[in-house]
């Protein structure tokens, strides 16, 4: 049975889509299957990884329950993708209606044997995509950067957490917060290093021990639609991306 990562943080560039994209290249060249699952309307991810949104079934139409996720899964050069779109700010999920939250559980149903893990990346807010992409999860794992407004926010998703868990996923699992677009040499970034690490600890989140640093190759690697790790093996930030895969490994994934 595959293991589900959501990637997810209510503010928008944090890191999510980046992180979302590397777990999936990353978790693949160590041999494992992957599916990637794009539910931002933006649709970075599904670029990045050479998915088309044209006239083709994508995760809108899967939540939407108009088509079987099997469907809906693209193979590009790079990953199999669901793709997602700007439809998906006007999919029609009513949180009125029982069972809304299960939508994308429901769908993964026995697509989940076929593959090792399934990373999801979810939009820049706290909505019924973001809860579907949390009760279809084992595991969330949280991109900030190293700034007191992400800080700030952590709190509020925290209570999302919890009312997941407490509604529709008991199991859900804080994989841990992992700092992005970090610069080593400012003495802000470092404070932040530690204030990120307490309220980790005050929330029961992990603070991953990889940081990410910030390197014009991510950006690069994912508007070229190329393999980062193919692309620029030594880059300082593609090695990071190398160890956040190995330490998520370590702890159990
Ligand atoms: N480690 C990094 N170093 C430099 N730029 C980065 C890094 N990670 C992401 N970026 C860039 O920052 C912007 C936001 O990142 P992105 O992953 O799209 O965030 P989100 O999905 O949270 O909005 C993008 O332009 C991306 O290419
Ligand atoms: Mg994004």
């Amino acid at each position: 049975m595959g293991v589900v990562v959501a990637v997810a943080n209510q503010k928008g560039g944090v890191g999510k889509t980046s992180t979302a994209n590397a777990l999936a290249l990353g978790f693949q060249r160590g041999r494992k299957k992957v599916l990637a699952i794009d539910l931002d309307p933006q649709g970075n991810l599904s670029f990045s990884l050479g998915a088309e949104t044209d006239n083709m079934p994508t995760a809108f139409h899967v939540l939407a329950q108009e088509c079987a996720i099997g469907a809906a899964i693209q193979k590009t050069p790079l990953a199999d993708v669901v793709a997602g779109d700007i439809t998906l700010s006007s999919v029609n999920i009513d949180s009125a209606q029982e069972g809304w939250e299960f939508i994308l559980r429901d769908a993964l149903g026995n697509v989940r044997a076929a593959y090792d893990y399934i990373i999801i990346d979810t939009p820049p807010a706290l909505s019924v995509l973001t809860v579907n992409a949390f009760t279809a999860a084992d595991g969330l794992l949280v991109p900030i950067l190293a700034d007191i407004f992400s800080l700030q926010g952590l709190t509020r998703l925290n209570d999302t957490v919890a009312r997941v868990r407490e509604y529709s996923n008991p199991d859900l699992q804080l994989l841990g917060i992992v700092l992005t677009r970090f610069n080593p040499r400012t003495v802000l970034s470092r404070e932040i290093r530690v204030t990120a690490s307490m309220i980790a600890d005050e929330l029961g989140l992990p603070l991953l021990k990889t940081t990410i640093r910030a390197s014009v190759a991510i950006a690069e690697a994912q508007s070229m639609q190329v393999d980062m790790f193919k692309y620029m093996p030594r880059n300082n930030a593609v090695q990071d991306y190398k160890h956040l895969v190995r330490e998520l490994k370590e702890r159990g994934l």
